[in-house]
């Protein structure tokens, strides 16, 4: 694929790197940036042919077959726009708007245009991610009651993120979106999301938006998807998800420990890690960041499925159920209450019942808990189906 990326900042590196890493043939035809001495820079270094200040021009080229959006959140409309104009297939990173409104509106134009558009959700795609949903997807947790999905740093690297006109809010936009987006994946991406509570607060930067929220996701199962951001972590950037099912756990931790463990009295001039704080002491290196990160996975999928003429795993559609759901989250944190989510338009399934394991004990019986106790017997708990009440046997006694 020939690729004109938009945005020569951190993203637009790590996607770059990732598209022209190994032996891939994909390659980075042009770059835009807003000066061309960034512009320029960026193409030394990674052998773009082409560097531009003008966005329409670098879509537009004849030897680009697909754009990739790397820029601030608020110019991610403006540039879908130009690509859909431009009936180029166009991917955005996330979060795809500031709002579902904009969100929407860029799903609307990707789909009456018949444009293939991709929502660059790396995170779900984490080699450590892809194993995990491919074990649930076939059950080996049961069915998923709660996801527990942690983005923690530091704070960004870049002024816009900060501006809350630039970039929609802070530490929710920024980092709840793929935690959102993580236990969706995991729930189920048919089940609705219905409702929200979340808290958040600016507790340490001088800030107009939020940097640390904790909220809760209901979806209609009675699954509870959990996100916990923050902009005032210290120590580097906690990466962890937690998965409990019915059956089974998973836990996932992507990155300070990622089973590299490295001490320097000395201290390493070298790069550690994305947002590591200090390159002395006890330091957890990453072998493979874009790999890690599931950008070398998400390229796979979205550049395959564009060529096979299918859909990516994540579209416009998920950006868009995502700005939904931190749409009503930031409602919540004004109202202190359970928020609806708004979800004009809705693809997945209907009256999904709860979860609810009913295991059997015997004909009059069902089981509620069983557990080896330390003298050997075996504990058993037990609900009458008629009347309800609850009762214990010790066997072995
Ligand atoms: N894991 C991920 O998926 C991930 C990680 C980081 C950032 N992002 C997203 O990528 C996008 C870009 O983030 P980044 O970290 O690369 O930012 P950055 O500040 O490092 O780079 C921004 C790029 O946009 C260009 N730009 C054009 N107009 C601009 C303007 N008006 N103000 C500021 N920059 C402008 C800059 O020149 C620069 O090339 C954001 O939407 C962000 O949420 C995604």
């Amino acid at each position: 694929m020939r690729i004109c990326m938009l945005g020569s900042g951190l993203i637009g590196m790590f996607y770059t790197m990732s598209l022209q890493g190994k032996r891939s043939r994909d390659q980075v035809t042009v770059v835009y940036s807003r000066t061309q001495n960034s512009a320029e820079k960026f193409a030394s270094q990674w052998n773009i042919p082409d560097a531009t200040t003008d966005m329409d021009a670098a879509i537009q080229r004849d030897d680009v077959d697909v754009v990739i959006v790397a820029l601030p959140n608020h110019l991610h409309k403006q540039a879908v726009l130009a690509a859909v104009s431009a009936g180029k297939p166009v991917l955005c990173t996330k979060p795809l708007g500031r709002t579902a409104e904009e969100a929407c509106e860029m799903l609307e134009a990707v789909e009456s245009a018949g444009v293939f558009a991709g929502y660059l959700e790396d995170l779900v795609y984490t080699p450590k991610t892809l194993k995990a949903l491919r074990s649930v997807r076939h059950g080996a947790i049961g069915d998923v009651t709660w996801v527990r999905s942690r983005e923690t740093h530091p704070g960004p690297h870049s002024d816009w993120f900060w501006d809350k006109e630039m970039s929609g809010g802070g530490a929710i936009i920024d980092m709840g979106c793929h935690c959102i987006e993580i236990a969706r994946n995991f729930i189920g991406k048919d089940i609705r999301p219905v409702e929200v509570v979340c808290w958040a607060d600016t507790q340490v930067h001088p800030i107009e938006t939020e940097d640390h929220a904790i909220g809760m996701v209901r979806y209609e199962n009675g699954a509870i998807g959990q996100f916990e951001v923050s902009w005032a972590f210290r120590g580097g950037m906690d990466l962890r998800d937690e998965v409990a099912g019915t059956e089974g756990t998973i836990w996932l931790n992507h990155w300070l420990r990622t089973g590299m463990e490295m001490f320097s009295a000395n201290g390493d001039s070298d790069y550690v890690a994305e947002k590591a704080e200090t390159s002395k002491g006890w330091l957890f290196p990453v072998g493979d960041e874009p790999g890690a990160l599931g950008y070398v996975d998400m390229f796979a999928d979205v550049l395959g499925a564009l060529e096979r003429g299918e859909s990516p795993a994540e579209t416009f559609y998920d950006g868009y159920v995502v700005n939904a759901i931190m749409d009503a989250a930031y409602q919540s944190v004004l109202s202190k209450r359970w928020e609806p989510i708004s979800l004009p338009i809705w693809r997945g399934r209907e009256n999904v019942e709860s979860i609810s394991v009913r295991r059997e004990f015997d004909q009059d019986h069902y089981l509620v808990k069983q557990e080896r106790m330390p003298d050997g017997c075996l504990k058993v708990i037990v609900r009458n189906k008629t009347s309800g009440q609850i009762s214990q046997r010790v066997i072995g006694e």
